[in-house]
């Protein structure tokens, strides 16, 4: 069953009952027409009361069925609403919890709509590259007035039902009262009421449409940036204002079909369910057990260690840091302190909210103050020599069961599950800087790391509010092996002949949040030179432009010594091109015997974007990433990569594979081509006609 039908003091009750929120998949959809049909055809039944079981009235169209055929299959979402809004018989939708999308698309269809307060109520429909397709932007407007209803159709984001007493509600019952006996109650006293209200036969109300809409145009057209639906909101709730109610519902369902068919859409919604696919192991069923976390350690207060704990402090879990020196965890502290309290002066956190999470933090020198923790995170020196150390003492100190977890960036997870006598309870939680802020959290899976300590993790990511992604073990995981990549490349275009500012508007333009150079200066290109040194040893045939050295050699880090890449100016963090680096690079060509060429913006974007791609298909070849999609949540939450497009391996999907690999081949014929070996997953995907995610 997925609507109940039941009849109390003549009121026939139907709930939608399709957990988790009731989406409004094919067989609900049947059993509530069917369920509105019957109450229309019984004599006894005066009024209908429509509500959901469980957590939600509904949370919309069900997602199981979006990009299949039975979203389309009668009876559809609209015809659904037409036989609420058709019935002889008045429908008061009754809604508590959560009501958004096709949800409050059937409640707008209904006569009558009552609610108690706290419910959750949205149009999310622009969230994902769509906009509502089932007469919400032609029914919400003639509701709850132009101006509201524009600001939730083009936001997505929810309002709490009492927001809406007297205009969505007729009525919000007081806080406490329990829904259905108040519905069934408010369903008898209008049953009688003839003609029954129609959304569809009010107008619009503003005082000045046109301006209005005019302002709105231009204000959401900047916001936008790259997502065509915002306008296209505004121009299908415009609808709403000037064309007859059936004429706005057939513009809406053109406008909304051909959001369906947009990249931007498709990017947004295959983002959607990566980020659901991503917490989902084969081997690690949803039901395996989970370690409590409710105390945290972490090791080492720098750069990372600060940010990693302040996470821990903001899901109210009590973390301590432990430092080797009593000055390295007093600065650490302060560090901390300072962040929160520059979110205090910003308006986003109050004072209270600022020493509450202090509180949580604390810090010591003393291994036995750590040992009760649920979990410990490692974060010191990427050197192996140093995480030996580390996990031998934790292996000596921790609790049983405690969760022995590093952060490192690049260093053999087994090897340091090694030092242990407890290898199935470490595991990689690759946080990326600032901790505090990034979404993205890689999750590296050891050779023998715990079912159970891997599905703690996963929730955990949760409970920190992170995106988290599952990896195997490798030089770099996921995220910074294939980075390595496209960093090899921007670097070779630059002793061929592009200089930094070219690369970056290229890449920029393309929709990067920030391009390579600035990323550098951004993160501190000594960390890149350091990891080169390492490599110049273990793969001394790995080839890289020799300007990062040059730089770094001239002690240009980046922002922290004011200057890496570009200039910067005491206290300012915008970039300025530096005729000292441009000359530098000039003459390394020169001194290799490269003679510069005029690169277009369309190769330096193929050549970084495919230089990712093509190492994606490796790392997805080798059963490092469980699907292409995991990649994509990787790029699209830690590397800016724009969420419009989708991830790399969606884009290349986009392109189609044959071209890619074209590419790559004729990148191949060229300057360290070397660089440019295709995956052999590519090829065969390519060969086949297929995609990544396809
Ligand atoms: P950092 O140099 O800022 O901080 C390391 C801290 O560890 C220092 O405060 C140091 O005093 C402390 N420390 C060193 N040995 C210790 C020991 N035996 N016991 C306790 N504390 C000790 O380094 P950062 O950047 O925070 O990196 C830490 C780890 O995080 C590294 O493994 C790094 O690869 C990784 N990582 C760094 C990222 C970054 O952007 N900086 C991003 C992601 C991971």
């Amino acid at each position: 069953m997925s609507a109940d039908y039941q009849v109390q003091n003549h009121v026939a009750v139907i709930t939608l009952n399709n957990p988790p929120v009731n989406g409004l998949g094919l067989a609900t959809r049947t059993a509530a027409v069917e369920a509105l049909q019957r109450a229309e055809l019984d004599p006894s039944v005066k009024a209908v009361v429509i509500t959901g079981a469980g957590k939600a009235f509904s949370g919309g169209a069900d997602i199981r069925e979006f990009n299949s055929p039975k979203a389309l299959t009668e009876p559809t979402l609209h015809t659904l609403i037409r036989t609420a809004e058709g019935l002889a018989k008045p429908v008061v939708a009754a809604i508590h919890s959560v009501c958004m999308g096709g949800g409050l698309e059937l409640a707008l269809g209904c006569a009558y709509r009552v609610a108690v307060p706290g419910a959750q109520i949205a149009l999310p429909e622009v969230k994902l590259g769509l906009l509502p397709g089932a007469g919400g932007t032609q029914r919400l407007p003639r509701v709850i007035g132009l101006e509201a209803a524009l600001e939730m159709i083009v936001s997505g984001n929810p309002l709490p039902s009492e927001k809406f007493a007297g205009t969505l509600f007729d009525e919000v019952f007081p806080a406490g009262t329990e829904l259905v006996p108040a519905a069934v109650e408010f369903a008898r006293k209008i049953a009688d009421v003839r003609p029954l209200p129609k959304v569809r036969d009010r107008k619009v109300g503003h005082a000045d449409a046109q301006a209005f809409l005019a302002a709105a145009r231009a204000k959401v057209k900047l916001a936008a940036g790259a997502f065509p639906a915002p306008l296209e909101c505004v121009e299908t709730i415009a609808a709403a204002v000037d064309m007859p109610f059936e004429e706005g519902c057939k513009f809406e369902r053109s406008r909304f079909i051909h959001l369906t068919q947009t990249v931007e859409s498709k990017a947004l919604r295959h983002a959607f369910f990566a980020e659901r696919a991503a917490s989902k192991i084969p081997d690690v069923p949803a039901d395996t057990p989970v370690r409590e976390i409710k105390s945290a350690a972490v090791i080492g207060a720098g750069t990372m260690g600060g940010g990693i704990a302040m996470n821990f402090a903001n899901a109210g879990i009590p973390v301590t840091i432990l430092e080797t020196k009593q000055e390295a965890l007093d600065q650490g502290l302060a560090t901390i302190r300072k962040n929160y309290e520059n979110t205090v002066r910003k308006g986003k956190l109050t004072p209270e909210k600022c020493e509450q999470r202090m509180a949580l933090v604390k810090g010591t020198l003393a291994y036995e103050d750590i040992a009760q923790a649920d979990i410990v995170i490692e974060a010191v020196f990427e050197d192996m020599g140093v995480k030996e150390t580390v996990f031998r003492q934790l292996d000596t100190v921790m609790k049983p069961g405690a969760i022995l977890a590093s952060n490192t960036s690049t260093l053999d997870l087994d090897k340091i599950a090694g030092f242990t006598r407890r290898p199935q309870d470490v595991i990689g939680l690759h946080f990326f800087s600032p901790a505090n802020v990034m979404k993205l959290l890689e999750i590296v899976r050891g050779a023998r790391t715990g079912k159970d300590v891997l599905a703690t993790a996963l929730a955990l990511s949760k409970k920190l509010r992170k995106t988290g992604v599952v990896s195997g073990v490798c030089d770099g995981f996921i995220g910074n092996r294939m980075v390595e990549q496209y960093i090899r490349q921007a670097g070779f275009l630059l002793d061929e002949g592009a200089l930094p500012q070219q690369v970056d508007q290229a890449i920029e333009k393309f929709g990067f949040a920030m391009g390579p150079f600035r990323m550098g200066d951004l993160a501190g290109n000594d960390i890149g030179w350091y990891i080169r040194k390492r490599r110049a040893v273990e793969m001394p045939e790995l080839a890289y432009s020799k300007t990062a050295d040059l730089l770094c050699e001239q002690g240009r880090f980046g922002q922290k010594t004011g200057a890496g890449w570009y200039d910067y100016q005491a206290g300012d963090r915008s970039p300025h091109p530096s005729a000292a680096v441009d000359a530098m690079i000039v003459r390394h060509s020169k001194d290799i015997g490269v003679e510069r060429r005029a690169i277009s913006d369309e190769e330096i974007v193929e050549r970084l974007v495919y230089s990712l791609v093509n190492e994606g298909a490796k790392i997805l070849e080798e059963g490092i990433a469980l699907r292409a999609s995991d990649i994509d949540m990787v790029y699209l939450s830690g590397y800016g990569f724009p969420l419009y497009r989708g991830g790399p391996m969606f884009y290349a999907d986009t392109v189609g594979l044959p071209a890619v690999l074209a590419a790559i081949e004729k990148y191949a014929r060229g300057y360290h081509g070397e660089a440019w070996q295709p995956a052999g997953l590519l090829r065969k995907l390519a060969d086949e006609g297929r995609g990544f995610n396809s």
